[in-house]
């Protein structure tokens, strides 16, 4: 889309007066008529596809406002649309509380669980009549817009519901979101948090991945992937150049006006400025919703965004009070899916790969296939008994899905008659990486040789430095591969002692993606507890569970010598989960590496109250739950606390600061009382969440 060329606007750019001549004042007014104008004709490009100045015309004004702002630096503000193009890096993304939690939605995939839905609110709701609003389920990243007095003040994603990563700066550049509400149909009210998807079209994402391609750069996956990665980057100039939207669909709170229904909601979100998803429309039956999805699926394939759903929500906004939530989504709503895509393929190969705890598994070498937008050309058979109940075999045409749209799995064989098929496939009878025999361990097929075999120690390194762990960059599968056939690395301490000079020879490694790894890995040595205990591969212990346990014992010998009761101890660790931990701490190989990394020089971090603004009061609380929540499960409230920057232990003493009793509590309330603790209701507990920051 062009702006037209042949419309210029040069009248509107102050005949080229040097900016720092002006006047501080003539500076402010000309800066004032520019701002809106420049925000006017972004509109008209961006949203209204319906530009009526040219590209260079748009840039000269643009251009005019940021000489007038550097020239004086006192007229900058927030809204300005000079603030797009990018901030200086940040060092991390700040955690940061959500003006309400951001649930999840139920999901449906047969028309019968919609009838369900709809009978169950029929008879909550009594006698009223019911409408529904109906929107695309868009496929990209959730993320929450705040505006003050019509100024974009925040904006934070998803993350566990009740804090996300603050991506401000990030969000600032995306075009399509105003960073000041117009106000010309509607007054913009003092606080509005807003809901929406940020997403990528996807012949913007086609666009970006030939870009990619040309410049040598891995293509991303899919729009979903690439506008995560968009909308997480450090840089926000990075962010820039990446073609991202967001279309808003829920009004989260405002103050200031009220909204009876969703529908004024949404229109007056558009009104505002905000884009907001296509064919939302109102329906007052099932068969009406039913033939919503049917028309949505029919034309799925040629939108230009992915959508895996349509969403359905009680378009009256008070009667939502009355149905509530669970601690996963609002009963008021849900989302009835599409169909998982699934297409059909021929297997070349059955291979076993051994992952970082000894599995062996069973792959699918596929013959590549298209599904839903990404290539899938291998799958994972899961395991010995999986292998056997769907019986496939190397040569077998195959119906494969991508499960949760992600994962690709084999869903099912396709007989071929007449075909002659090979025989079925036969688990090794010696670990495929180091020859030692397997053991069978209920489905699955196990290499015992856990401190020998090379798999293992790739699949411990890669672990080491995922994501969720170290997060390490440039230590990825290929990487971990080599460092161990080179002989590099024996065990985890080693790769603290690399040299750049070990990587220069190496293939795929030059001067400074060398030194890169070498300080990359070091740097990591002051790291978050939490991650540490992620990297170590602890069996049964998670992302959550270990940021329990750091925040638990807040220091690495603290744990190791922790007994039984003592990890216990922590809201959510039974017998089997504390005697695994003891049980992976005690082994004397164990030990011995771990003693051999920390010597290494670690200087672990346990975050006190990872929120921004504290006003709940929950930061670095210790808080103990009993008795039955309505509208929470135990681990979701768990999970809502901490991100608030609360402990969650499992038993009452003297250091507890609050019980949060539900119905029929047990002897911890007792206990509670006894001590003085602070006890809250489920009532008190809610108007204590809501008291959040704002
Ligand atoms: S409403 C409390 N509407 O789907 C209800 N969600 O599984 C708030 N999503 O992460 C959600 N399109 O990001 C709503 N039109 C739409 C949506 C939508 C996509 C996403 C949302 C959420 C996921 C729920």
């Amino acid at each position: 889309m062009a702006r037209n060329d042949a419309q210029e606007a040069g009248s509107q750019v102050s005949g080229g007066v040097d900016p720092g001549e002006l006047s501080l004042e003539e500076a402010a007014t000309e800066a004032a008529r520019l701002r809106p104008e420049i925000e006017r004709h972004n509109r008209l490009y961006h949203i209204e596809s319906s530009p009526e100045i040219s590209d260079s015309a748009y840039d000269a004004l643009f251009r005019r406002l940021q000489a007038l702002e550097a020239a004086h630096p006192s007229l900058a503000t927030p809204d300005s649309p000079t603030q797009r193009v990018g901030a200086d890096p940040l060092e991390s993304l700040p955690s940061v509380a959500h003006a309400a939690l951001m649930l999840s939605l139920d999901s449906a995939r047969e028309e019968a669980e919609v009838r369900r839905f709809d009978e169950r609110l029929r008879k909550a709701l009594g006698d009223e009549e019911i409408r529904y609003i109906l929107e695309p389920k868009l496929d990209g990243a959730s993320l929450e817009l705040v505006y003050l007095n019509g100024v974009l003040e925040r904006a934070v994603t998803r993350g566990n519901g009740s804090v996300g990563e603050g991506v401000t700066e990030n969000v600032r550049t995306i075009p399509t979101v105003p960073l000041r509400l117009r106000e010309e149909e509607r007054p913009a009210p003092a606080f509005l948090s807003v809901r929406g998807e940020a997403m990528m079209y996807l012949s913007d994402f086609e666009t970006l991945n030939q870009r990619r391609i040309e410049a040598g750069q891995p293509p991303y996956q899919n729009p979903r992937n690439a506008t995560s990665g968009a909308l997480r980057q450090l840089d926000s100039r990075i962010t820039a150049s990446r073609p991202l939207t967001v279309l808003a669909y829920d009004v989260m709170v405002v103050e200031g006006v009220t909204f009876e229904t969703d529908s004024e909601g949404v229109a007056a979100l558009r009104e505002w400025g905000l884009q907001t998803p296509e064919r939302v429309t109102v329906a007052d039956s099932v068969d009406e919703i039913v033939a919503y999805h049917r028309a949505f699926g029919a034309v799925r394939d040629s939108l230009d965004y992915e959508i895996d759903g349509v969403v359905v929500k009680l378009d009256a906004v008070a009667p939502r009070a009355v149905l509530g939530s669970t601690s996963h989504h609002p009963r008021w709503a849900i989302a009835f899916k599409f169909e998982p895509r699934k297409e059909v393929t021929r297997i070349d190969r059955i291979f076993v790969s051994v992952g970082r705890t000894g599995v062996l598994t069973p792959v699918a070498l596929l013959r590549p296939v298209e599904v839903g937008g990404v290539t899938v050309s291998r799958a994972s058979l899961h395991n010995r008994e999986e292998l056997e109940r769907k019986d496939v075999r190397e040569g077998d045409m195959v119906r494969v899905q991508r499960a949760g749209d992600v994962i690709p799995q084999v869903v099912e064989r396709i007989d071929e008659e007449g075909r002659t098929r090979s025989e079925a496939f036969a688990m090794p009878t010696a670990c495929p990486s180091c020859g030692t025999e397997p053991v069978e361990k209920g489905p699955f097929t196990v290499c015992p040789n856990h401190f020998g075999c090379r798999a293992q120690l790739k699949g411990r390194i890669t672990h080491f430095g995922a994501r969720g762990a170290l997060d390490i960059e440039g230590l990825g599968e290929e990487t971990a591969s080599l460092l161990v056939d080179e002989g590099l690395v024996k065990e985890l301490a080693d790769l603290f002692d690399l040299k750049e000079e070990d990587l220069v020879p190496l293939e795929g490694f030059a001067e400074v993606s060398a030194r890169n790894l070498v300080e990359g890995i070091r740097r990591r040595r002051e790291v978050e507890l939490a991650r540490f205990l992620v990297g170590l591969g602890i069996p049964e212990v998670g992302v959550a569970v270990a940021r329990d346990l750091a925040m638990h014992f807040r220091g690495i010998e603290a744990l190791r010598g922790a007994s039984a009761e003592a990890l216990e101890e922590i809201h959510g660790v039974g017998d089997k989960m504390s005697a695994a931990i003891r049980g992976f701490l005690g082994t004397p190989d164990v030990r011995e590496a771990v003693d051999r990394l920390l010597a290494k020089g670690f200087r672990f971090s346990v975050p006190v109250a990872p929120v921004v603004g504290d006003e709940g009061g929950w930061g670095g609380k210790t808080v103990v739950l009993t008795g039955a929540l309505e509208s929470f499960s135990r681990g979701e409230l768990k999970r809502v606390l901490e991100g608030l920057g609360a402990r969650v232990t499992g038993s009452v003493s003297g250091r507890t600061d609050f019980l949060i009793a539900g119905e029929n509590p047990g002897s911890k309330f007792d206990k509670a009382r006894r001590l003085g603790v602070e006890v809250l209701n489920e009532e008190q507990l809610v108007e204590r969440l809501e008291e959040r920051p704002r």
